[in-house]
């Protein structure tokens, strides 16, 4: 099923959302709202206010961030949705980032087997990726996403002012997913954002937000081609090999960094990569350099430490027969999967992770 994409135009895409909920397809249908304290606090209000249609809506809230995304969190949400009398017409709305829209795709793919949600993405991550797609899943034994679903939502309502209460280090975490799918779609548009980023000392976030339904389009796009990540919904990760293997080493270390942050120092290395083995233009890799120590100040690494970096990405699920397996990319806009890189490379690309 594809999922009905809300965006701004000359209609608000609240406004769509309330004559979406006031149509036949939800006559009778009881409403939910998912929220965290922050989208509670900064979120809720507007949306109701909006939302006609929600004015008789129940709300449950879950804790902030990656807490909410567990199996005693679902127990939780699925009884109290049969308390208040959910049957399987009901509908769920996310209102909230990633952790949001996870379990609560989670909650409604698993109960009575299945219910419709939608999602109403307030961080950048969760409008420009983890609302598209329709992968739900909760955190089991303190591995990430462990348990899941493919469950796709009924719609995806963007509303891009939701992001004028999130706080900068959210904004940077979406940035470089942002800049990710970019690289991926449209050098054009990767230029103009990352200009646009190196001449501010704040962030820009009138350019962030016109290239949002963009990067929508083009993961929506994925997806359709690739529903259940068999092939090229794959290119998705580029920069996660590394960018998963330096989050898990940093968070071993007690070193503090947002999976955003480790994303963009992966993409740093991937794009090293791409210059060494796919003939990328030097350009673009030394662009996102750039681009990158003037938003993050992060130390390089030590010998010691892409050795353990090593050690994670030898465990990363996505290698078969003991090769380790990235996203590269032959051009903007040109990705390569599954291009098997040696362990001596991921050495030498951690270790021009810098700011020279
Ligand atoms: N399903 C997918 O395809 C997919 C893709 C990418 C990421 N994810 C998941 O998404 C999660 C990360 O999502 P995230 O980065 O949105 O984090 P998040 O949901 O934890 O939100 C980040 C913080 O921002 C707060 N917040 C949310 N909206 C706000 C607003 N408008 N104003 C002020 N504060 C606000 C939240 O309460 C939280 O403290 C991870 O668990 C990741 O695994 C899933
Ligand atoms: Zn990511």
């Amino acid at each position: 099923m594809k999922s009905n994409i809300l965006y701004p135009s000359r209609i608000s895409s609240l406004a769509k959302l309330n004559r979406l909920l006031s149509s036949e397809a939800y006559s009778n249908a009881k409403f939910f709202i998912l929220v965290d304290e922050n989208t509670y606090n900064q979120c809720l209000p507007l949306l109701i206010s909006k939302v006609a249609a929600l004015e008789n809506a129940e709300f449950f809230e879950v804790p902030v961030g990656e807490e909410a995304k567990s199996l005693e969190v679902a127990a939780q949400l699925w009884g109290a949705l049969l308390d208040s009398g959910a049957d399987r017409n009901s509908l769920i709305l996310n209102l909230g980032g990633g952790c949001v829209s996870d379990i609560g795709g989670f909650v409604a793919a698993g109960f009575k087997r299945g219910i419709r949600y939608i999602n109403i993405p307030t961080t950048l991550v969760g409008m420009i990726d983890a609302s598209v797609g329709g992968k739900t899943a909760v955190n089991v034994e303190n591995a990430k996403n462990q348990v899941g679903f493919f469950h796709q939502p009924d719609a995806i309502c963007i509303y891009p002012d939701f992001l004028d209460t999130l706080p900068d280090l959210e904004i940077v975490s979406g940035l470089f997913e942002m800049t990710k799918t970019l690289l991926l779609s449209d050098g054009q548009a990767f230029k103009s954002l990352t200009d646009a980023l190196i001449g501010c000392s704040a962030y820009p976030l009138g350019v962030i937000k016109q290239y949002i339904s963009q990067c929508v389009d083009f993961k929506q796009s994925v997806v359709d081609a690739d529903p259940y990540d068999k092939s090229i919904r794959k290119m998705l990760n580029l920069g996660h090999t590394f960018g998963h293997a330096i989050e898990s080493y940093m968070l071993e270390q007690k070193r503090a960094i947002t999976h955003g942050v480790a994303v963009g120092i992966g993409l740093e290395c991937a794009l090293y990569l791409s210059t060494k083995k796919l003939g990328l233009a030097e350009n673009t890799y030394s662009l996102l350099k750039k681009m990158l120590h003037h938003i993050v100040d992060f130390e390089r690494f030590t010998l010691a430490d892409t050795e353990h970096i090593l050690s994670y990405m030898r465990k990363d699920k996505k290698n078969a027969d003991g090769l380790i397996l990235c996203v590269l990319l032959q051009e903007v806009g040109t990705p390569v999967i599954d291009v098997a890189v040696d362990e001596n490379e991921i050495r030498d690309a951690l270790l021009k992770f810098s700011k020279l």
